[in-house]
């Protein structure tokens, strides 16, 4: 048997339901990262080991209310340190859970205790930040949802963790982590796609229902190209954040990290399916299938209104402080060469240290921050792409926006995706002390070079 993505309409697996936990306002959830096994693959593959945490793919979905206090104990169950990421969250620097940077690595058979609050609603995840790229590659993620104090008007709601794996044959993990292949090309890019951990996730609907998608992307390295069918609604969130109106969505790239909220109805009728499908190469596949029950339907409404807004500081784009993170490296372009560990290399030395990529002439994390900003100021970074793949930039600790080319401000983001030969800028306000990494999502770059951090004081 061959494993491929391509089931479109095939197989009849029923909706995972994904465990939850929160609103945990005493007790401490416990998440413990360990070896198990899983069916991952179709029904007629061998199970597959996996890490993950408390022994489900995804990990189970923490749920929140803005403003609760999350309290998580990680138990790590794994042999090797660990930590856990909780991405694109506001929070104190010494819970951001990067290990020998803002925590001590978390080793095996230890513990460490998470405690934070929830200062904004939205869609996020967590994901170690050891091992940074066999760790999330093997299993290690799952979704973190942070209920609105007022939530939205509708009849459904569905967290979507989109992951893209690397298999063999005989449906294991394929081992292949260091590959120079992957690491300075596109990443590693896997041949099994699943929602939910499930290669044809259904989920039931109605005609008409109004249904509220949480989507996530957990790949290391895929970027999905997403587009609905008898399903027509709105984006109404990026990374989190609500838009200030919401959007009509057609096509919806996500990147690696990223994720987005849509508000959308069943337009396909009662007994039809609809379906979320993911386009590649001109070729379309449905990651989710939405079974429309038989019985009655109910009429179209009008647009959602916003959601409830999260309350961030205003960008004040004048009297900012201003850096440019210029990216280079990667096959096809190269560079000539760049500092790693504080000493000059040429590019074979570099290969040799599984290093490929810089940033402003840098492999790997610098000594010496990208940026030191005072504390409130608002920051500038322009993000040149001088190779000849995508990168998707993650800032911890805080959202930006990027300033468009008419000099407007963008929507709110934690991760922004920089097409080859191209410049985004972004701007947030460094209102958050602390050091704070700035890194690739894709993970195989992150660990071949492409690291800074920035310094808020
Ligand atoms: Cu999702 Cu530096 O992390
Ligand atoms: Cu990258």
């Amino acid at each position: 048997m061959k494993l491929s993505r391509r089931q479109f309409l095939a197989g009849s697996a029923a909706a995972s339901l994904l465990p939850v936990a929160g609103h945990a306002t005493s007790a401490a959830i416990r998440l413990e990262p360990a070896p198990s096994r899983v069916q991952l693959a179709p029904p007629g593959y061998s199970m597959t080991d996996v890490w993950s945490y408390n022994g489900t793919i995804p990990g189970q979905t923490l749920r929140f209310k803005q403003g609760d206090r999350l309290r998580a104990q990680l138990v790590n169950g794994l042999d090797e340190a660990t930590t856990i990421h909780w991405h694109g969250l506001r929070l104190p620097n010494n819970m951001d859970g990067v290990p020998g940077f803002s925590q001590p690595a978390v080793q095996p058979g230890e513990t460490f205790d998470y405690e934070f609050d929830l200062p904004d609603a939205g869609t996020y995840w967590y994901h170690p930040h050891a091992g940074a790229l066999e760790q999330v590659a093997r299993g290690l993620s799952g979704p973190l949802i942070i209920e609105e104090t007022t939530p939205p008007d509708v009849d459904s709601e569905h967290v979507l963790v989109l992951d893209d794996w690397r298999m063999t044959e005989d449906a294991q993990i394929h081992e292949s982590f260091e590959s120079g292949m992957d690491l300075s090309h596109a990443g590693r890019l896997g041949n099994y796609v699943t929602v939910n951990g499930s290669d044809v996730l259904e989920v039931p609907t109605r005609a008409g229902e109004r249904m509220r998608l949480r989507l996530i992307n957990t790949a290391t390295a895929r970027i999905f190209s997403l587009e609905m069918q008898g399903i027509e609604g709105w984006v109404v969130a990026l990374d989190g954040m609500p838009l200030d109106k919401p959007e009509p969505a057609s096509t919806i790239s996500l990147a690696t990290a990223q994720r987005v909220d849509l508000i959308v109805d069943v337009t396909a009728a009662p007994g039809e399916e609809a379906y979320l499908v993911s386009q590649e190469r001109g070729e379309g596949y449905a990651l989710t299938t939405f079974k429309v029950a038989s019985g009655s339907v109910q009429a179209r409404r009008e647009a959602p209104a916003p959601l409830q807004p999260n309350v961030l500081p205003e960008i004040q784009l004048k009297d900012a402080t201003i850096a440019t993170m210029l990216m280079e490296g990667g096959a096809m372009r190269g560079m000539d060469g760049a500092v790693y560990k504080g000493e000059q290399m040429d590019m074979r030395a570099l290969m040799q240290e599984g290093q490929f990529w810089a940033f402003n002439g840098v492999a790997g994390m610098p000594d010496d921050p990208l940026v030191s900003a005072a504390l409130g100021e608002t920051v500038r970074v322009a993000l040149g792409n001088d190779t000849r793949f995508d990168h998707a930039i993650h800032l911890h600790g805080h959202h930006f926006r990027d300033i468009r080319a008419d000099g407007t401000l963008g929507p709110l983001r934690d991760t922004i995706l920089v097409p080859p030969g191209q410049i985004r800028e972004i701007a947030f306000v460094a209102d958050n002390p602390g050091k704070w990494m700035f890194h690739c999502h894709m993970l195989s770059h992150q660990i071949s070079g492409m690291m800074t951090w920035i310094d808020v004081a």
